[in-house]
């Protein structure tokens, strides 16, 4: 066992893109945590710099470069003064560039993707140590290695939580990365999951977010040695004690079966929230995407969702200004953002990815009117996203709160349609649910009062 205390180091860690990431990073710093490694805020004077890349869209690629550049000073600073600065690029844009990140900024010294960072202290080693290697691209794919190979969640992720149940996808969406950054379908076992789930209770959370790029595809070992689908497995977690909430994220049409919609109806700590990405209300868009669903079968589930459980707040993300899209097939898209009345949603201008078929076609929608067509869908989203919360002006809604402010009389919170709320009152409500009554509503937020308050108010 390393000796943590004779040799702290600072880690710097940067992370860009989805809850994925995040919870990786976090998983990295475990790992390091062990060999003397401390989490910095400032990348200053780090002996370690990580930065986790996304590469989902043009722009988070670019910006991975812009800030390799910027972090080369502090790297030159350090060697300068003879100290060392390792620079790691980890994540999505590791795994698709590799070798060609070296070549393109040759002070880095080390490239892994998001299947291969359990390997971290050796790689260090080897960059460090005798072996005097000084270069090393890792990109192996084999996601189970690496969640066998972690270490035991043992940090304060505060109230709530993310756990990685499921990563991959198959799907193969012909504008999405992800199949080829993060590998195909792979799902841990349930018994790995309960253990870090109780781990999170243990140090707070009350409400756990599972997460998994198909995460509604899971399809883990059981504790009866069968697999069990995402439905068992939020059953099997309702039963922990200590943990309030449960949501899951992100969802495809196709892996949304009916035990899942009825976990809906049937299980307490279930959030009636459900981030359901379409990207396409036009049929023709959607088989040219590979979505392998249509619109019709989208509304469907949708149905079967509010009949289970009629309150549940729908979210979705959007692509607009794929390739072929006419202004019919935008106007197709609108519809569905009308018809389904999404509380939240997310929308992009369609980005070429390289190595992607769709990267391929010709067709293309010019500039100006993907951004113009994507200003229109925002537009038309917002308003929904303002009535969803303007409606709850005057209901009284259980509130997690998972933060306090500086001064400690104002907390913020999640309502169970995951609105943020924030509230007065007093910071020992943290980590806490207490009955809110909704005062006000903006387009990504909600204000209100303790209830609790508001009736000692009334009796005075
Ligand atoms: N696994 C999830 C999300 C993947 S990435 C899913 O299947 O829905 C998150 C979002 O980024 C996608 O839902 C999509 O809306 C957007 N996205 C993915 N690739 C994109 C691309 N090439 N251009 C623009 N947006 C993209
Ligand atoms: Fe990408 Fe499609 Fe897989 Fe989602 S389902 S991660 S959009 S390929
Ligand atoms: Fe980005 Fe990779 Fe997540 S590409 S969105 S960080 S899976």
């Amino acid at each position: 066992m390393p000796n943590a205390e004779n040799n702290k180091k600072k880690l710097f860690i940067k992370t860009w893109g989805c809850q994925m990431n995040v919870y990786d990073s976090r998983r990295m710093a475990d790992i390091l945590r062990p060999f003397g490694y401390e989490v910095s805020e400032e990348p200053e004077d780090a002996d370690m710099m990580i930065l986790n890349t996304c590469h989902i869209r043009e722009k988070a690629t670019d910006k991975v470069f812009s800030e390799l550049g910027r972090m080369r000073r502090l790297k030159d600073k350090k060697e300068a003064e003879g100290g060392q600065m390792l620079m790691a690029v980890a994540g999505c844009v590791a795994q698709a560039e590799g070798d060609f990140i070296i070549e393109r900024a040759p002070y880095v010294d080390l490239v892994f993707g998001p299947q291969t960072y359990h390997e971290l202290p050796e790689m260090i080693a080897k960059l460090t140590g005798a072996y005097g290697q000084d270069r090393i691209v890792s990109t192996e794919l084999d996601t189970q290695t690496k969640f066998d190979a972690l270490p035991e969640e043992n940090n304060k992720q505060g109230v709530t939580a993310f756990l990685s149940v499921q990563e991959g996808c198959d799907k193969f969406c012909t504008f999405c990365v992800v199949p080829y950054t993060r590998g195909g379908e792979f799902s841990r076992s349930v018994e790995q999951i309960v253990n870090e789930a109780k781990a999170l209770i243990d140090n707070g959370a009350r409400e756990i977010t599972l997460l998994g790029q198909n995460v509604n595809a899971y399809h883990g070992e059981g504790k009866d040695g069968k697999t069990w689908t995402l439905p068992l497995l939020i059953e099997e977690l309702a039963k922990l004690d200590g943990l309030d909430r449960i949501r899951y994220t992100t969802s495809h049409p196709r892996d949304m079966d009916m035990a899942l919609i009825e976990a809906h109806r049937d299980i307490e700590k279930l959030m009636p929230y459900l981030h359901l990405p379409i990207q396409s209300g036009s049929n023709k868009i959607l088989k040219a995407m590979n979505r392998k669903h249509e619109r019709d079968m989208y509304l469907d589930i949708i149905a079967d969702l509010r009949k289970a459980r009629p309150d549940i707040a729908m979210s979705g993300d959007f692509i607009v200004g794929f390739p072929g899209e006419t202004d019919q097939d935008f106007e197709d898209t609108m519809d569905i953002v009308r018809q389904v009345k999404y509380a939240s949603g997310y929308s992009f201008k369609y980005s070429a990815r390289p190595g992607t078929p769709a990267a391929n076609m010709t067709n293309l929608v010019r500039e100006d009117v993907k951004a113009e067509r994507l200003a229109a869908l925002q537009n038309l989203i917002n308003e929904y996203q303002l009535d969803f919360n303007t409606k709850c002006i005057g209901m009284t809604m259980p509130v997690l709160f998972d933060r306090a402010d500086k001064a400690g009389d104002k907390l913020h919170g999640r309502t169970a349609y995951n609105q943020a709320i924030h509230v007065p009152g007093p910071a020992r409500l943290m980590g806490h649910s207490a009955n809110v009554i909704i005062t006000g509503a903006f387009a990504n937020s909600l204000t209100g009062t303790l209830e609790l308050q508001e009736s000692v108010l009334k009796s005075a």
